[in-house]
């Protein structure tokens, strides 16, 4: 069953969850690792790179697969989830390109991109870890409300919400309508699914996680289902749930 941890703030919840993170790579040196970009888990991948440097911790071993990815938008914009990872995890921790497979967000073969991600996670076996944010409309990665449960990796189209908030990525206006991303059956199949959402304004979305009927209509609701799911969230994130809940 999923845990749920609660946090005073957003740096008591980065910093839990850098440590699970060290753990995981301790106990797992290979580790196959996939990390959702975004505001939410910034901070705990800064507080990843400082612990592995301070205490030596190697990350040599691990693969990192792309959770997702921008449609159109080259690698080098500093909006795009490719240089957000290289920013706060590859570059600080010296992580190597043979160590990591990311989603092409330039690609014309969107189907052969996915194919290959696919292909990808079979032939290194389960994710171990993952990291994912919530969306405002509950998509987890770019999993809108309402993808199948059973989804493999797919071109997304975007929805209202997730193309409005998505702006707040990118320094200039760019159009962003689709996305590429892992599905929701490859996360729900992780090892371990690290779910996180720090501050108001993620409040009514984790009430909607936590307080709906499970189901991909919202879908990270699902996380509850997941029999190694953490949901680790803020005070704030956590003030509209009911008051057993907080
Ligand atoms: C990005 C991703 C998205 C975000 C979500 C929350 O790689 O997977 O699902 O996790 O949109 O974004 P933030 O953290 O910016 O609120």
């Amino acid at each position: 069953m999923m845990q749920l941890k609660k946090f005073q703030d957003y740096t008591a919840l980065s910093t839990a969850a850098a440590a699970m993170i060290i753990e995981c790579v301790r106990k797992k040196p290979g580790a196959l690792l996939c990390f959702a970009t975004g505001d939410t888990p910034r901070l705990t991948y800064q507080l990843v790179a400082e612990i592995a440097k301070k205490e030596e911790v190697d990350f040599g071993n691990c693969f990192f697969i792309g959770l997702d990815e921008w449609l159109g938008i080259p690698p080098d914009n500093t909006g795009s989830c490719h240089h957000f990872l290289h920013q706060y995890l590859f570059i600080p921790l010296g992580i190597h390109p043979s160590q990591f497979q990311l989603f092409d967000g330039l690609t014309t073969n969107e189907d052969g991109e996915c194919e290959r991600m696919n292909r990808l996670i079979e032939k290194k076996g389960n994710i171990d870890f993952m990291v994912a944010g919530v969306g405002m409309n509950g998509h987890i990665g770019f999993n809108e409300p309402g993808t199948d449960m059973n989804s493999m990796a797919h071109v997304a189209v975007l929805d209202e919400t997730t193309r409005h908030v998505g702006k707040k990525y990118f320094q200039d206006e760019v159009p962003i309508s689709k996305g590429i991303t892992l599905g929701l059956k490859q996360v729900l199949q992780a090892e371990t699914l690290l779910m996180l959402a720090n501050g108001l304004k993620k409040a009514p979305v984790i009430k909607r996680t936590l307080e709906e009927e499970i189901s991909n209509s919202f879908p990270a609701s699902l996380i509850q289902q997941h029999k190694n799911g953490i949901l680790m969230i803020d005070t704030e994130a956590a003030s509209e749930l009911e008051t057993a809940q907080k």
